[in-house]
């Protein structure tokens, strides 16, 4: 049997692969390469000494998508990261974001349905919550109101994939939550590396650690927090990609169903603390300057991770640390050989 991972060339999707093939899964990639580079096909290869399938297709392209399926036969499930994730191009560029993963969603689901398969893990994201009245989020709160395009194609895939559930409860269907990830794979080999200037916090990082860009804006130091800085839940990508080999055992030990979790670690870190982190840890300058707050940003968001810990025995092992010095191992090895 194969899984099917969408987008598995970018960042969340081939850590995810690397655990996927570890545990001997077989494993097919298709992307269009729009965020991401061929290289990681042999870079997840190299990490793992083992072969996958690629296929340099659009999920938009039904006539492509539909030949990934035609020749595997033995796809069972899919692992669907492939879409735009940047929230600031997002407002320039609504039409090709709802393009792109609304469409791109529609066209995977008709697919997988043409072909009998029901059993799908999508990537939506901590944003589809908006702002609730406490800082820690949970499951059973409802979808709030998106503050931008990104946001709200998370959220109307979400809606998409419940109506689709109870409309043939034969689907199998996890839903994960993203917060915030960072880090890379351990060897370094793979990791974050946004083209031009990056929007967030780490990949920003580790440009002014790298002296490609001179200093890093802090967005407000007037929040209500212990420094004034806002807080998120950062959390490392490889606890990450656990966390779907662990959505997926769920889902492969139910019939059918429809689940939500959050994955993220529970403990929200000031934007100070994560400078002063990756600064220690590293050894590293990394000059700095607090200027307005960013729009649309909230003061403190973070996980409540119970749910995936009960239901799936999941939970973030990476500290905060780890995570500041595998981002930058990450740039050492891939940009200062
Ligand atoms: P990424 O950009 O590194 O990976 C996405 C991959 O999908 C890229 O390799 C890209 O080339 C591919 N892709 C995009 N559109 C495609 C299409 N139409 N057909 C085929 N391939 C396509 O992003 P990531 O950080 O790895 O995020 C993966 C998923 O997780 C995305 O859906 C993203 O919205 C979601 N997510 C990410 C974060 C985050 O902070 N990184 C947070 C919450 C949710
Ligand atoms: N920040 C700075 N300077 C920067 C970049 C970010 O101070 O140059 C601050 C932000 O103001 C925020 C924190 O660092 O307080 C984290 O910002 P990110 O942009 O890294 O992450 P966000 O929490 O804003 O957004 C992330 C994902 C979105 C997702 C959202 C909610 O990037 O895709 O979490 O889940 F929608």
């Amino acid at each position: 049997m194969s899984i099917l991972v969408t987008g598995g060339a970018g960042y969340i999707g081939s850590h995810t692969v690397v655990e996927l093939l570890n545990i001997d899964e077989n494993v097919i990639i298709v992307d269009n390469l729009i965020n991401s580079q061929i290289e990681t096909i042999d870079k997840i290869k190299e990490i793992t000494g083992k072969d996958i399938k690629f296929y340099q297709v659009d999920i938009l392209d039904r006539e492509n998508l539909e030949r990934v399926f035609e020749e595997n036969t033995d796809i069972e499930s899919v692992i669907h990261f492939a879409g735009l994730k940047a929230v600031g191009e997002s407002v320039e560029k609504p039409l090709e974001y709802y393009k792109n993963n609304l469409i791109g969603t529609l066209t995977l689901l008709e697919t997988m349905r043409k072909y009998n398969c029901k059993k799908i893990i999508f990537s939506s994201s901590a944003t589809v919550y908006g702002e609730q009245a406490t800082s820690q989020y949970v499951e059973t709160m409802k979808r709030g109101e998106t503050t931008n395009p990104y946001g709200t194609t998370k959220a109307m895939i979400e809606k998409m994939l419940e109506d689709i559930y109870y409309a043939d409860n034969s689907w199998n269907i996890s839903i994960l939550r993203y917060f915030n990830p960072i880090g890379a794979h351990e060897s370094g080999l793979i990791g974050e590396d946004p083209k031009g200037i990056p929007n967030n916090l780490m990949p920003f990082i580790m440009k002014v650690a790298n002296k490609e860009i001179d200093h890093l804006n802090i967005f407000g130091k007037d929040y209500a927090t212990k420094d004034g800085t806002a807080a998120r839940d950062y959390i490392h990508v490889v606890d990450l990609a656990k966390g779907h080999l662990k959505a997926l055992e769920k889902l492969n030990n139910e019939k059918s169903g429809l689940f939500i979790y959050n994955l993220g670690t529970g403990n929200p870190y000031t934007v100070q603390e994560i400078v002063d982190t990756f600064k220690k840890v590293n050894n590293i300058d990394v000059p700095y300057e607090y200027t307005e707050r960013r729009a649309g940003d909230l003061t403190i968001m973070y996980a409540d991770p119970t749910k995936a810990r009960e239901e799936l025995g999941w939970a973030a092992e990476k500290n905060i640390e780890d995570m500041c010095k595998d981002s930058w191992n990450f740039v050492k090895i891939t940009k200062q050989k």
